[in-house]
């Protein structure tokens, strides 16, 4: 695997290469991340991927400064999956002025959900997809599904620019336990990690009671963030929204049998969960 941290030298290594297949990620690899260049690879050829921790995307009181950082033990892992280029830009490198040209994401998608919580993060992941898109020149990038609202924004993002690169989805990658893997899980406690499950437990739960039949969409949302408060959780939202533009879905379109997700934000300590759960 050749590791490029250079653009000029990136577009040389790549350049000729019509079917590259490209898995952005910020590094601290999991079997998560692993299974995203798997799938790239039966879409295309080489695989590239990147690791960039975005400055961009993070507000001012999240975990920038102490998001790990495990560059090592990251190249043995894409080694492994025959990787050819892992593109690893210094911040230097990648923002060598400030990044004033932004590209944001509509209201209605990059400020519901995560954009409520966590404002400019969609636009911070924006930009710096277009640009990592710039520099690697993919025919696919391939995005899990566990970053629900990441995935259709840059999927939107790519359509409405005429983006040459296919976005493909990949399947959110669960401990058994059912705790979908995150860089972030490392920040949990013993006695957290045996608490996070409850989180896809509860989607879980939405999901069977809309299937069933039970169209109180509100209710099942309210009485899930209760459970997960009354057992020390601080939850910022469980959302039943539509699939196709993360709206809130009306009676009508409840009734109808609208393609669903039920999506999902909550803090255990002092680390933030998400997940999500197509209905
Ligand atoms: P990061 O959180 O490192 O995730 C990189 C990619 O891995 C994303 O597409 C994410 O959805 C996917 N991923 C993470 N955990 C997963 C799991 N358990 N199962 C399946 N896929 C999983 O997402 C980002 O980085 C950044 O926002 C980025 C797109 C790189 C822009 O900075």
């Amino acid at each position: 695997m050749k590791i490029i941290s250079d653009i000029e030298e990136l577009r040389d290594q790549l350049s000729g290469q019509l079917r590259t297949a490209f898995v952005p990620t910020m590094g601290n690899l999991h079997e998560g991340h692993l299974s995203l260049m798997r799938l790239a690879r039966k879409h295309g050829d080489p695989v590239v991927a990147s690791i960039f921790v975005n400055r961009l995307q993070f507000g001012p009181n999240e975990d920038f400064e102490k998001y790990p950082r495990t560059m090592a033990a990251d190249i043995a892992k894409l080694e492994k999956e025959g990787v050819y280029v892992l593109f690893a830009p210094t911040e230097k490198e990648l923002y060598p002025e400030p990044q004033e040209y932004r590209v944001r994401p509509p209201d209605d998608l990059g400020n519901t959900l995560e954009g409520e919580f966590r404002p400019g993060f969609f636009e911070g992941v924006c930009t710096v997809v277009t640009k990592l898109f710039s520099c690697v020149g993919p025919r696919v990038a391939v995005f899990g599904k566990k970053d629900y609202q990441q995935l259709m924004i840059i999927r939107n993002m790519a359509r409405q620019f005429a983006l040459p690169t296919e976005i493909i989805a990949a399947e959110t990658y669960r401990a058994d336990d059912g705790l979908a893997l995150s860089s972030r899980n490392m920040y949990l406690s013993e006695s957290e990690r045996a608490e996070a499950p409850e989180l896809y437990k509860g989607l879980n739960f939405v999901a069977e009671e809309v299937r069933k039949g039970n169209l109180a969409v509100g209710e099942l949302e309210q009485a899930v963030m209760q459970l997960l408060d009354g057992r020390g959780w601080k939850s910022d939202y469980i959302a039943v929204r539509k699939r196709a533009n993360l709206q809130a879905p009306n009676a009508a379109e409840l009734a109808a049998g609208e393609p669903l997700v039920v999506l999902a934000a909550a803090k255990l300590g002092q680390t933030r969960l998400i997940d999500n759960l197509e209905i």
